[in-house]
């Protein structure tokens, strides 16, 4: 193994996933992961559980509209599930968000941890980033995975992003991530989500600031509510964070949508 990585490959992809229900299409080039998936989706060209990748991404999104900077070298990948119509995709965030850090472990040995509410960390670096979007009885969670910088490093617009840079097999990869959220979401156990979620939390202890009403606050993280929400102390009092942007240090970290 190399830290050069290898093309995508459907059969790969497939024998880490072990789902053979599954639809797995592996591309070069596309705009993004997620709006293809999406598309195809809704025009019934594909039903859950299907997993699409590419190899790169011309106008990958993030949240909030951002793009999400996705150059050869990363692995992208959008998963089809079904999901209950109205039910909020906060909970597809959380389960990808800990699928990702297990794979990545299992895979690398690193220790990603999760800077809430759906960024993956290693060390100082972004190395992953989630896009949860539900649409009528189905859902894609878009996950964007670094794994080789870019040769000359990551443009200043991908702002904190870093890579594994350590040996990885992206087929492999992909694969048990997907195996991870597709069982996830067939089998259910959202305490086990958040625990593990919890475990592996980066913001927890640390001084957050907030704007609120226009008012900018100051709180300090004590880990994640029951249904996901950030649980901070703010002038003696404890209250959720469910929405907005908190930052730590100078870094903007998180959004919850
Ligand atoms: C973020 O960090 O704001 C979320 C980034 C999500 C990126 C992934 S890459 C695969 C999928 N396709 C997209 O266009 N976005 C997601």
């Amino acid at each position: 193994m190399s830290t050069v990585a290898e093309a995508l490959n459907e059969t790969r992809i497939r024998e880490a996933l072990n789902l053979p229900e599954a639809g797995v299409q592996a591309l070069d080039t596309v705009d993004s992961t997620n709006l293809r998936l999406k598309e195809a989706a809704r025009a019934g060209r594909v039903s859950p559980p299907f997993l699409l990748a590419a190899e790169r991404q011309t106008a990958g999104r993030g949240r909030l509209g951002r793009r999400f900077v996705s150059p050869a070298g990363g692995l992208y990948m959008s998963l089809l599930l079904p999901w209950q119509p109205g039910r909020d995709p906060g909970a597809l965030t959380l389960l990808s968000a800990v699928a990702v850090c297990q794979a990545i472990e299992e895979e690398t040995g690193l220790q990603p941890r999760i800077k809430w509410v759906n960024d993956i960390f290693v060390e100082s670096r972004k190395v992953c980033g989630i896009l949860a979007e539900a649409g009528e009885g189905w859902a894609v969670a878009g996950i964007g995975v670094n794994l080789l910088s870019p040769p000359g490093g990551f443009p200043p617009e991908a702002g904190a992003a870093g890579a594994l840079d350590v040996p990885a097999d992206k087929n492999r990869l992909a694969g048990r991530i997907a195996a991870r959220i597709f069982s996830g979401t067939a089998r259910p156990d959202p305490e086990g989500v958040l625990a593990a979620y919890r475990e592996r939390m980066f913001l927890t202890g640390k001084t957050v600031r907030y704007t609120e009403k226009g008012a900018e606050k100051t709180a300090l993280v004590l880990g994640v509510s029951d249904d996901g929400g950030l649980l901070v102390r703010e002038d003696g009092g404890e209250k959720v964070l469910r929405s907005g942007e908190v930052t730590v240090g100078s870094q903007s970290v998180s959004r919850m949508e």
